[in-house]
């Protein structure tokens, strides 16, 4: 069958995978092909066993591999075939040299930026998928017109917006499409192109069009205010514990105000994922770059928040227990940044259980889907963990229980069964606020919510 157009993705990671499986799964009349130039990445998609779960993703997956989704590590060719490249590569945070800690690494996307140019033997549309900080699109313009080969490139932001576990959902039914553009004849065509693609599923007004800068920013600061929303009921929840007030109350009584909205109000142990820290670090560097200092400073208060919500969970369950955990066995209930992935990435429960560690606790590790990965994040000090898939058998024995994940399973487990499994005084230390705290008293442990009194027998 002759397709309509060639969609090339460059980065085969949770972003790539999805977003290109669902533009298959919606566009038959498309041929669409993911590159990486990790192997075993590619093999594994092109496997029964996904490199990454994310709930729906292997059904559809199965539907249009083979049919009009392609996984592959011929970078070049496929680039030379491409009419419309999207390019999703990562863009961690930078390790190294002049805004190392701060600002965007974009070596992997430069990389790309040159192969693409190299290949090139017609004109394409480049669309940026991965984050990037403002301005980014410049960079890349002049990557590609670095030589005299004549062949034109017109550059597209459309930030991708899904949120791991909900991946799936959110791009068949997404809030919003964005799209940046350059206003030139030229830069409005290519933005129509890319509108006709997602209008095979999205309704057109919800398929937004900005100019390139606009884009670009949006999506940092899309983050930037999710991140801010989870700091600051988190901050309340610290004033909560020390006056009796119940943040699950607090946030339902400000978030039915339907200017704030009840939504992203779960005060927690912290945020964690791959990306709100370090895009709202991005956001810091650029305001620092452009000299305004007291937004930087601002932004800068919503990572040092979560990582001030993160010590107070060590240091609460480190009063509870007598001011010790030298020697006491905690179980982490969960080990996923968030329910329903295996993704670890900035996960809350890495530097808790690193914590842990340090004060000479015992770690035992349950989750259903991350095991694997948690055992990377720890690789170095693996020896001091234990990593056991059943809950049941990972809580017995243990002084404490800490959730770290709100994964439904948690919610439906027998705790009269475990607490009987568990030393004397056995604790629960809810990072969620998801398990029924006066029951579990009722059961004899002593309770510590988030922003909330606890149930202590003492
Ligand atoms: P990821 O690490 O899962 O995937 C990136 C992939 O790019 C990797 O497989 C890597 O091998 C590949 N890659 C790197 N350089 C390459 C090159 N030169 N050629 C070919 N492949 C290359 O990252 P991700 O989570 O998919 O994120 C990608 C981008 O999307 C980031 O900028 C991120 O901020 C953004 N984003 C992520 C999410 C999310 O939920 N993870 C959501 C929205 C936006
Ligand atoms: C987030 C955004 O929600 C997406 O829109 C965005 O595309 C993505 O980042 C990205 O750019 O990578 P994600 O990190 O996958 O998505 O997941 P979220 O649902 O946003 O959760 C992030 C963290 O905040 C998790 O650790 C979660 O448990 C925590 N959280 C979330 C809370 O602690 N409280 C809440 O009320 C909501």
């Amino acid at each position: 069958m002759a397709f309509e157009k060639n969609i090339l993705c460059i980065g085969a990671g949770y972003v790539g995978g999805p977003t290109m499986a669902m533009i298959a799964h919606k566009c038959p009349q498309y041929r669409v092909t993911i590159v990486d130039i990790n192997p075993k990445r590619i093999a594994e998609w092109n496997s029964n066993n996904l490199p990454i779960y994310e709930p729906g993703l292997d059904e559809i997956v199965k539907v249009v591999r083979g049919r009009n989704l392609f996984f592959n590590t011929e970078i070049e060719r496929e680039i030379k075939e491409a009419d419309i490249i999207f390019v999703s590569v990562n863009t961690p945070t930078k390790t190294f040299g002049a805004g190392a800690g701060m600002a965007a690494d974009l070596q992997y996307w430069e990389k790309t930026a040159r192969q693409i140019r190299e290949a090139s033997q017609s004109h394409k549309i480049i669309v940026e998928k991965s984050t990037l900080p403002v301005k980014t699109a410049l960079a890349m313009e002049r990557i590609l017109t670095s030589t005299a080969s004549g062949i034109h490139f017109d550059i597209l932001s459309n930030p991708e917006f899904l949120a791991e576990g909900t991946g799936i959902r959110d791009l068949e039914t997404p809030d919003r499409v964005l799209i940046g553009s350059r206003e030139t004849p030229e830069g409005l065509k290519a933005r129509d192109e890319l509108v006709e693609i997602y209008a095979n599923w999205v309704p057109r007004k919800l398929i937004i069009t900005s100019n390139i800068w606009s884009s670009e920013l949006s999506k940092l600061v899309s983050n930037a205010f999710l991140a801010q929303r989870i700091s600051s009921i988190n901050s309340i929840s610290s004033l909560c514990e020390k006056t009796e007030a119940d943040i699950t109350e607090v946030a339902r009584a400000v978030g039915m105000d339907s200017r704030v909205g009840n939504k992203f109000l779960n005060a927690s142990i912290g945020f964690g994922g791959s990306c709100f820290k370090k895009d709202i670090l991005n956001l810091v560097y650029l305001c620092r770059h452009y000299g305004l200092d007291e937004v930087a400073d601002y932004w800068e208060g919503v990572v040092r928040i979560n990582d001030y919500q993160k010590e107070r969970f060590i240091l609460n369950m480190l009063s509870a227990m007598f001011n010790t955990l030298a020697g006491k066995k905690i179980c982490l209930f969960g080990f996923a940044f968030k329910a329903n992935t295996g993704d670890t990435r900035e996960s809350p429960a890495i530097s808790v259980s690193r914590r842990l560690i340090e004060e000479r606790a015992e770690v035992v590790i349950t989750d259903p889907r991350a095991l694997i990965n948690a055992e990377t994040d720890l690789a170095d000090i693996k020896e001091k963990i234990t990593f056991i898939e059943d809950p049941y058998k990972a809580a017995a024995g243990c002084d404490a229980i800490a959730v770290m994940t709100e994964w439904d399973i948690y919610t439906g487990l027998d705790f009269e069964k475990i607490y009987e499994s568990m030393r004397n005084p056995a604790f629960v230390f809810d990072g969620r606020n998801i398990l029924d705290h006066s029951s579990l008293f009722k059961i004899g442990f002593n309770v510590f919510p988030v922003g909330k009194s606890p149930l202590t027998h003492f």
